[in-house]
């Protein structure tokens, strides 16, 4: 399958799905990667992996509504089957929505539905819970809050500081994004109302 991926920032889980295809363990490729920031790493990440990367200016477009129909007609131009958000620090609007039904994934730093949002990661500290961890999701209109694909947990140790707890949650998002994009390339996720059931691979 064709992936575009939508970056903001430093694109480590771009790099994890870009390392994955790359070593046959997703059945597809990035064609290209989108940042709203000009600054973003994760641009350059996508230059060394010989994939297009363009950036996207926010406010070049008159609406929010706008901007979006720009990325959606950039990822539909260049054919892309599914579209994952990795550190993509906005919303998806209507036009991405509806160019792309249930072909949107996005990865977020806690187990959802606790702690959507910015700065998982310091919620969690903050409210104390013992276990952390992260979600890959399909993206609906609400913020963080689509069908579950995969989660993976980790503990929350005594004296951990902010980066700790951020780098343990990132090892297990370079471990599931990948994975939950071979499900989906594999065309092995079902959509059932809340639940995503995950079939097994056909013989
Ligand atoms: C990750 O923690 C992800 O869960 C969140 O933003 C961060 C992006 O990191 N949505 P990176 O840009 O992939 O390194």
């Amino acid at each position: 399958i064709r992936i575009g991926v939508l970056i903001s920032g430093n694109g480590s889980n771009l790099q994890a799905i870009l390392d994955a295809c790359r070593e046959g363990r997703i059945p597809g490729e990035v064609v290209v990667v989108l940042s709203d920031k000009a600054d973003a790493f994760g641009l350059e990440r996508a230059h060394r992996a010989g994939v297009e990367a363009i950036h996207v200016d926010p406010a070049a477009y008159p609406t929010r509504t706008a901007f979006d129909a720009a990325l959606a007609e950039l990822l539909q131009a260049r054919e892309v089957d599914l579209v994952c958000l990795a550190g993509y620090m906005r919303l998806v609007r209507k036009p991405m929505l509806t160019a792309f039904p249930d072909r949107i994934l996005n990865i977020h730093p806690s187990l959802l539905p606790a702690f959507p949002g910015l700065d998982a990661q310091g919620q969690a500290l903050a409210y104390g819970v013992k276990v952390a961890g992260c979600t890959v999701h399909f993206v609906t209109a609400g913020m963080d809050e689509g069908p579950i694909i995969l989660q993976a947990a980790v503990p929350v140790l005594e004296d951990d500081t902010h980066e700790d707890l951020r780098a343990r949650i990132q090892a297990e998002e370079h471990r599931i994004y990948p994975e939950a994009v071979r499900l989906f390339a594999e065309g092995r996720l079902r959509i059932e109302g809340r639940r995503v059931r995950i079939l097994s691979p056909t013989a």
